[in-house]
């Protein structure tokens, strides 16, 4: 099921890479204000559906633009492309995501940067790679030095007041906090350790699922802003090593908006 993943998101990256060259040539529409969403998304989406269809015809999907799929107890969660608006801008900050779940539980993930040809997996209990060697999250226990990411929430302004009151302490308290602009490869780069942490509020399943494994995998830590585990519900999360997600949750605690418990 791994080696079918790998096929379906890079043949999905390679179309997304042909296609960034006339970025301006492509049908692009808005799904709310500030989201847009282009042809190149629902390609690289059909590309991949296809090609997991085609080997696993009784499977389900939960899918970012062709949303749910009925099928059995084995449900992918794609994401296409994630960071749209960078790709749509020639920003190179963007990757495919696909995941599987069993039964409710993560077994799979991976994460194609098409841009740097990097490939993330994760198998549940089997480690996680990038380009076929082992990766670990950082081993950063002080937050003097850390580098964090995190994603704003810049399609409604109804939480961005709660997140500003966490961006305040964790930008004081580190050496750096990047904004890259696409979920699912900051949550890549925290399983190989480029990222010392990283949060975000209001994410989508399809941008976590194959993510939060490769941490997992990778020995860090995942939790929403109760310290709890929904965050695949919630789409509020926290993540780092274990020392590092202490140190992050302590400083923000006092700061958590109830809206986002
Ligand atoms: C978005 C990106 C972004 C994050 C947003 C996501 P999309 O995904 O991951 O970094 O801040 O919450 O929606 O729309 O480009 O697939
Ligand atoms: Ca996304
Ligand atoms: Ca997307």
């Amino acid at each position: 099921m791994l080696n079918i993943a790998v096929r379906a998101a890079r043949n999905a990256g390679d179309l997304i890479l042909r296609s960034s060259n006339n970025v301006s040539q492509l049908t692009v529409n808005r799904k709310s204000q500030y989201d847009f969403v282009s042809e190149v998304d629902f390609k690289a989406e059909q590309e991949i559906i296809k090609i997991i269809r085609n080997a696993y015809p009784d499977h389900a999907f939960l899918a970012e633009e062709s949303g749910e799929h009925e099928g059995n107890d084995y449900v992918w969660v794609i994401d296409p492309l994630d960071g749209t608006t960078n790709f749509l801008h020639g920003f190179p900050q963007y990757a495919v995501s696909i995941a599987l779940k069993v039964k409710g539980k993560l077994q799979l993930g991976v994460i194609y940067d098409p841009t740097r040809d990097e490939l993330f997996t994760a198998e549940r209990g089997g480690g996680a790679m990038l380009n076929n060697r082992r990766i670990r999250v950082s081993r950063q226990n002080h937050l003097e030095p850390a580098l964090l990411g995190t994603g704003f929430p810049f399609k409604s302004d109804e939480y961005l007041d709660a997140y500003l009151a966490l961006f305040k302490p964790l930008c004081v308290a580190t050496s750096g906090i990047r904004r890259a602009g696409a979920a699912a490869l900051d949550l890549a780069y925290v399983a190989c350790g480029r990222l010392d942490g990283f949060w975000e509020i209001g994410l989508k399943e399809w941008d976590m699922a194959a993510g939060i494994l490769l941490i997992q995998e990778a020995g860090g830590v995942c939790t929403d802003f109760s310290f709890n585990d929904q965050y695949l519900q919630s789409g509020n999360l926290i993540t780092a090593n274990p020392k590092m997600h202490q140190l992050m949750y302590k400083t923000i605690e006092p700061h958590i908006d109830d809206k986002i418990k």
